[in-house]
């Protein structure tokens, strides 16, 4: 049933109430003076309504929502699983959510040991030696990253002239954006026909300006670099270094560590790999992992205990923590609290619920899913590229009749009751759709996926109007995507 549902200020009569502020006893002007004069205001225009009308408001805004519990949601690169509800309540327990960012340390020393110890398990996990918790999602990490790197050769008085960083062309459009927001120029390294780095681009591309190179392994397009060892030894021969983009972690976790491929520095999405939901742009968390020649330079606060001798055995050691600031060469501060926290714990508990003997299964179901996916669909949809995929597959809509495109049949999918999966990305993909079901994923639910996949081909060929105009069962139907990313307007205006 389609629903029209009415903004709060569409429905705000003058008469109508739902709350009122208590009275103010403060009689002083408290206005800001940094404000620009033009920004302050003497009346503030928000929704008169009752209190049923704003209950109804959003649940039938919630009822409108697609998530992973509304059924499958194939966002390639995303990593969109369902995320344990048990992490979630260890997350919201007093002890963890009623305390303070800037509570004193040895008020909050469990929270301090936590967080040391889950720096540990990500040191396990990756096969780095240190970790910063600070970064807020996958992007901030590569900023970070990336700084550490700067801040390296800075360090080392090679800064003026390791100017750039390498990127395939088959990368997440952050990777770039990161390296330039770092001050970097950025040189694209071209692909072979699987995806995987051209060695021989690289080498063209490797010279005395090459502070490092940006790799996601598994690749963008779903395809482990078979050559990553060759690559890291290119690269350290050059006195370059290599991060690594943990996007895509889930396909290898508890099986290969980047650490042992090669790379120095690492990010993780825990909102993608380690049981948080994504959301709204957050909240998220995207740790750093560095090799030892990196950690003088991470950003503070670092949790530690002054006396090297770390011993987690040690009875004492919760005691023993501290968060230290003012390291000599670290790149400082990254951000205001010291990380997402809760967030953190949600991964912590995750990784302890899991142990050690089943983390591994997490890419190994992820990798049979995504290829059952790609197997049951190789009939159906061009597979641009050949072979077993990892945790996700790309398949290309560009063999597709009446021209229809991988935009069409994605917004016919929303009328089948799917998420779409990530499109156009990557972009050496023609009409690219990337599809990752991630390891939660049933048979049941893939083999509906497959199912409404087949019937949409079918349309495409007999009646490829309805996925021209699809979405046709949504409240709201196709929308000018342009518009709202180029003309976004978010404020209503009283007319
Ligand atoms: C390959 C890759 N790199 C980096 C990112 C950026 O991560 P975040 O969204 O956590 O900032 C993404 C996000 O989807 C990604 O897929």
């Amino acid at each position: 049933m389609k629903k029209e549902i009415p903004l709060l200020y569409e429905i705000s009569d003058i008469e109508k109430d739902g709350y009122q502020l208590p009275y103010s006893e403060i009689t002083q002007d408290y206005t800001i003076s940094s404000l620009p004069k033009e920004w302050h205001r003497d009346e503030l225009y928000l929704p008169n309504v009752s209190e049923v009308e704003v209950a109804r408001h959003f649940y039938n805004l919630s009822t409108l929502n697609y998530g992973v519990e509304t059924g499958m949601y194939p966002l390639g690169s995303c990593t969109m699983k369902y995320n344990p509800k048990m992490n979630e309540y260890i997350a919201s327990l007093d002890g963890f959510q009623k305390t303070h960012p800037l509570q004193a340390d040895n008020t909050v020393s469990g929270n301090l040991f936590l967080l040391f110890d889950l720096e540990d398990m990500f040191c396990e996990v990756t096969g780095m030696d240190a970790f910063t918790l600070s970064p807020a999602a996958g992007a901030h990490g590569e900023y970070a990253g990336i700084l550490l790197m700067r801040k390296y050769f800075e360090d080392r008085g090679e800064l003026h002239k390791r100017n750039t960083i390498l990127i395939p062309e088959s990368a997440h459009g952050t990777n770039p954006a990161s390296a330039v927001a770092a001050g970097f120029l950025v040189e694209e390294i071209r692909s072979t026909s699987t995806g995987e780095v051209d060695l021989d681009s690289l080498r063209e591309k490797l010279n005395d300006n090459v502070a490092g190179i940006m790799l996601t392994n598994p690749n963008t397009t779903g395809m482990f670099e078979s050559n990553i060892k060759e690559i890291a030894h290119l690269l350290h021969e050059n006195g370059s270094l290599l991060y690594y983009d943990g996007a895509n972690l889930n396909a290898i976790l508890g099986i290969a560590r980047p650490g042992d491929m090669g790379f120095d520095i690492v990010h993780l999405n825990i909102h993608k790999t380690f049981s948080t939901p994504h959301g709204g742009g957050g909240p998220g968390a995207g740790p750093v992992g560095v090799k030892e020649h990196l950690i003088p330079y991470l950003p503070e606060p670092v949790i530690g205990i002054e006396d090297d001798g770390l011993d987690l055995q040690d009875a004492d050691i919760e005691e023993k923590l501290f968060r230290m600031n003012r390291l000599e060469k670290s790149i400082g501060r990254i951000r205001l609290t010291d990380s997402s926290f809760t967030v953190l714990v949600k991964a912590y508990a995750y990784m302890l619920t899991l142990g050690e003997e089943n983390i591994q299964k997490i890419a190994e179901h992820a990798v049979l899913n995504a290829n059952y996916i790609k197997s049951m669909l190789k009939d159906t949809l061009h597979s641009p590229v050949n072979g077993y995929c990892m945790h996700e597959c790309v398949l290309s809509a560009s063999s597709l009749p009446n021209g229809i495109t991988a935009l069409d049949i994605s917004k016919r999918l929303m009328d089948y009751g799917f998420h779409p999966p990530t499109n156009y990305f990557p972009l050496i993909i023609p009409e690219a759709l990337m599809i990752e079901p991630t390891e939660t994923e049933t048979k049941q639910e893939m083999d509906r996926f497959i199912h409404a996949m087949k019937a949409i081909v079918s349309e495409a060929n007999e009646n490829p109007a309805i996925l021209k105009n699809a979405p046709i069962n949504t409240p709201i139907r196709r929308t000018d995507d342009v518009k709202a990313a180029k003309d976004l307007d978010i404020a209503y205006r009283k007319s």
